[in-house]
């Protein structure tokens, strides 16, 4: 039989694109060769489109993008090529069939729907959700609004635009007022917690929110939760499966950039450290929130546990962390599922779900 072929998108434009060559470098050694045929194509932080034929040891370190075999790659919106379009150097084109994309890629422009779009126009089966939950999801502010109308606890929340920063100092006082401090300010589209702080009094609000700002044009300010932070791994369609949560235990005074990739003595625990009931809660919680936000094929969905066992959701992930010691794999490591069967799932899956 003749093996599915599988485009793995990595890198890309958003603050996030070491962290994709990571995911990717592990999703290309771990999707069953056996059965798939896998194509390699970065994306530069540039937004260049290359297909990579070499080796996967050089994409993590991003030498792949000066292998001389690269070559410029773009998708095709002519549903007819269902594929690549390959541009060599002497301009000579050819079209390269792709049965599935899987787009390891995270932040802007790879996990907030524009791209998911791209691959919508071309009629070619992608593992992961949708243009309008994966733009939902990334947008923080929208998140809450959508959970929020369906009964779904999140933190306090506010959002501001580029206008109120003439207004600050007006502002402030109802910000304060309506959420109390501690809080956290988040840029709206956001991810690896880049551009997020944590503002105990006015002084660092203002300057969270500039920082932020300097990020997006729509900010979120939440007030901030106490408790565990716990983590859901949910995969699947129409009836979407939930592992079994996980704990962080962040290694800083919230789980920065520097407490999630560099520090690496960030605590997990898995299973999370919960009663059974909370536990039931978050799973029930994560699989209602899946549902609402549209999600469909994964999802990793993100929790505080308060002391008084408030199940609060922090935020979900539409594309989360992919390498092997990522969250979302270990879990389903955990409920049974190991890396290279997860990923054949959510391939075949994602091709199943396109054909009706
Ligand atoms: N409302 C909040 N209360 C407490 N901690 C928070 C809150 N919001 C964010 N954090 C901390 O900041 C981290 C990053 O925030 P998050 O919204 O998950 O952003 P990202 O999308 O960048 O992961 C969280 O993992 C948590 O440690
Ligand atoms: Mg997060």
């Amino acid at each position: 039989m003749a093996k599915t072929r599988v485009c793995v998108l990595f890198g890309g434009v958003s603050s996030e694109h070491e962290i994709s060559l990571l995911s990717a470098s592990s999703v290309i050694q771990n999707i069953p060769a056996d059965k798939y045929e896998i194509i390699c194509v970065g994306i530069t932080r540039k937004g260049r489109w290359l297909y990579y034929p070499g080796d996967v040891s050089l994409i993590a370190n991003g030498e792949w993008e000066s292998h001389p075999d690269c070559t410029t790659a773009v998708l095709s919106v002519d549903r007819t090529h269902k594929g690549l379009i390959k541009i060599m150097s002497d301009g000579e084109t050819s079209v390269l069939h792709i049965d599935c994309i899987f787009p390891v890629l995270h932040g802007r422009n790879g996990e907030d729907g524009t791209i998911q779009g791209l691959f919508t126009i071309a009629g070619i089966p992608y593992v992961g959700c949708d243009t309008l939950s994966s733009a939902v999801c990334m947008d923080k502010a929208f998140t809450h609004t959508v959970l929020d109308a369906a009964g779904i606890r999140t933190a306090k929340w506010l959002s501001l635009c580029r206008s109120d920063i003439s207004r600050l100092d007006e502002l402030i006082p109802t910000v304060v007022e309506k959420l109390g401090f501690p809080m956290f300010v988040k840029p709206a589209n956001a991810g690896s917690s880049v551009g997020i702080n944590k503002a105990n009094d006015e002084e660092q609000l203002k300057e969270a929110i500039k920082i932020a700002f300097s990020h997006d044009t729509k900010v979120v300010v939440e007030a901030a939760v106490v408790g565990k932070e716990v983590e859901t791994s949910v995969l699947g369609y129409d009836n979407p499966c939930v592992a079994e949560p996980g704990e962080i235990v962040p290694c800083n005074e919230f789980y920065d950039y520097e407490a999630k990739y560099i520090l690496g003595t960030t605590e997990l625990y898995i299973p999370a450290r919960l009663t059974p009931e909370e536990t039931q809660k978050v799973k029930e919680t994560a699989l209602k929130a899946y549902q609402v936000l549209g999600c469909g094929g994964l999802a990793r969905i993100d929790f505080f546990v308060t002391p008084d066992h408030e199940v609060i959701l922090n935020e979900p992930n539409t594309m989360p962390g992919f390498t092997a010691i990522s969250m979302y794999p270990k879990l389903w490591e955990n409920s049974g599922l190991s890396y290279p069967e997860l990923l054949d799932q959510l391939i075949s899956m994602a091709i199943e779900r396109a054909e009706f």
